[in-house]
């Protein structure tokens, strides 16, 4: 293909993406306190196999290799978190220098390959202290995260110019609390809401302390977004499609943006909001440099009323393209994402902080993993972000998740989303071919 289709700007910024717990191992090493995730790991039943995160991909005592390999495929920009509890073992008070300088260590070394870092501070570790004392319902965790925010941008924020309050929010709060498949596995709707407005309004709160603490630095958060399809025309099909909106998106958008919670979607989970108090909604609407999407797939949404009030056909089908995590590839979908952050939203800067795919991948004869389905996922995701910026969308960076395979949570290691292989027996690391695509594709900014 033509090099000079998909040509980005010039200053589009080419990352890959981690989070502490999913890499790092070390989980009880030098002071590092316990997080939900190492207790929810630890408990029979609750991970696929019976994996954790105890060792992962060992990037505690591999970070420095792992370094290089970033220098190597040749990435601009590289998105990590932070772990909260090996900064604060119990989540507020003492804090471990350790912790920090292992950090730190990290930030030096990213800048002196002249890789940008971009970092994470909540990707759902949270101190298990903390959950301890009520957890994200409990409004006490508010205060608990601005102080972690604050020690954390203190010791880092004259060299990390770009922060991400919170990793995917409806996930922390709707999975961890609501559904159970994530840590700390309740299942308790109530407790699902508080947590939301807890995670929100921490966010909120924590973005001008970030911002004292680190100056001319850009804070933003990131949410998962994924557009909502009605199956067909229907009126019951598309009142349950704006349903899973508000519940998914709208939720998290609409009081970023100072529109307050969604009404329909209140209503619909028949609460009385009774957690939320005077300024919170101010505190959340705090403006922010830019908002990070991780983007996967869509939803196609059928009213389960459909057949008998309406009878209408369905019209709108899931393409056969499916990843190991049974996820449609659609890639238009992140357009219409784009667009509406933007447009409907007006964020002023949008990052891509993760996309990619899950499949199966096997190391050949020759020691190596040829991974075509994931390359083209990732390119013609690019080329719709390509597009994106054709229509006057301002999409500024691209992250793919991940830069190496790792502990994908409830599924332990059994999916791979890595750029990069890695043998969990050995720790070896190999490139895959979307890797070297993609390096290619830095390379010459383009993504044909
Ligand atoms: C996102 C998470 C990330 C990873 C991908 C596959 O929801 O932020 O940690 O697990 O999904």
């Amino acid at each position: 293909m033509d090099k000079k289709l998909f040509q980005f700007p010039k200053d589009f910024i080419w990352g890959a993406a981690t989070a502490s717990y999913q890499i790092e191992g070390a989980w009880n090493e030098d002071e590092k306190g316990e997080s939900i995730w190492d207790r929810f790991s630890h408990t029979p039943g609750k991970v696929q196999d019976g994996d954790t995160g105890d060792v992962a991909c060992d990037h505690y005592h591999r970070w420095e290799d792992d370094l290089e390999m970033i220098k190597r495929l040749g990435l601009k920009a590289y998105r990590f978190s932070t772990a909260w509890p090996r900064v604060l073992p119990s989540g507020s008070g003492k804090v471990s220098e350790a912790g920090l300088d292992f950090y730190s260590r990290l930030v030096d070394g990213l800048l002196k390959l002249d890789i940008e870092p971009y970092v994470t501070l909540y990707h759902w570790d949270l101190p298990q202290k903390l959950q301890d004392k009520g957890g994200w319902p409990a409004r006490m965790v508010v205060d608990a995260f601005v102080e972690y925010a604050d020690v954390v941008s203190r010791a880092l924020g004259d060299r990390v110019k770009n922060w991400i309050t919170l990793n995917e929010p409806w996930v922390s709060a709707f999975v961890g609390y609501k559904d159970g498949r994530h840590a700390p596995g309740h299942t308790n709707l109530d407790e699902a809401l508080a947590a939301s407005h807890h995670l929100l309004l921490a966010h909120g709160r924590a973005v001008p302390v970030i911002r004292s603490n680190s100056r001319d630095s850009n804070v933003g958060i990131t949410l998962n977004l994924s557009p909502k399809y009605p199956a067909s025309p229907s009126v019951a099909d598309r009142a349950a499609a704006t349903s899973d909106d508000g519940y998914l998106n709208r939720w998290f958008l609409d009081p970023l943006v100072g529109r307050g919670y969604p009404q329909d979607t209140v209503r619909q989970h028949g609460t009385d909001m009774a957690f939320v108090q005077d300024g919170d909604l101010e505190a959340i609407a705090v403006p922010l440099d830019f908002v990070g999407v991780n983007y996967y797939t869509r939803n196609i949404v059928r009213s389960e009323k459909v057949s008998e009030a309406e009878n209408v056909p369905q019209t709108v089908f899931r393409g056969d393209e499916i990843t190991e995590m049974d996820w449609e590839v659609f890639p238009e979908g992140l357009y219409k994402i784009l667009g509406r952050l933007y447009f409907d939203y007006n964020f002023p800067v949008i990052h891509i902080t993760e996309n990619g795919a899950a499949f199966v991948d096997n190391v050949n004869a020759d020691g190596e993993v040829d991974d075509p389905e994931r390359l083209s996922y990732i390119q013609r995701h690019l080329q719709q972000v390509h597009r994106a910026i054709e229509a006057g969308i301002p999409v500024k960076g691209y992250f793919a998740w991940s830069l190496m395979d790792n502990f994908e949570w409830g599924f332990g290691y059994s999916k791979r989303f890595g750029l990069v292989y890695v043998d969990y027996k050995t720790q070896k690391r190999i490139v895959k071919s979307s890797a070297k695509w993609y390096q290619q594709a830095i390379e010459q900014n383009s993504a044909a």
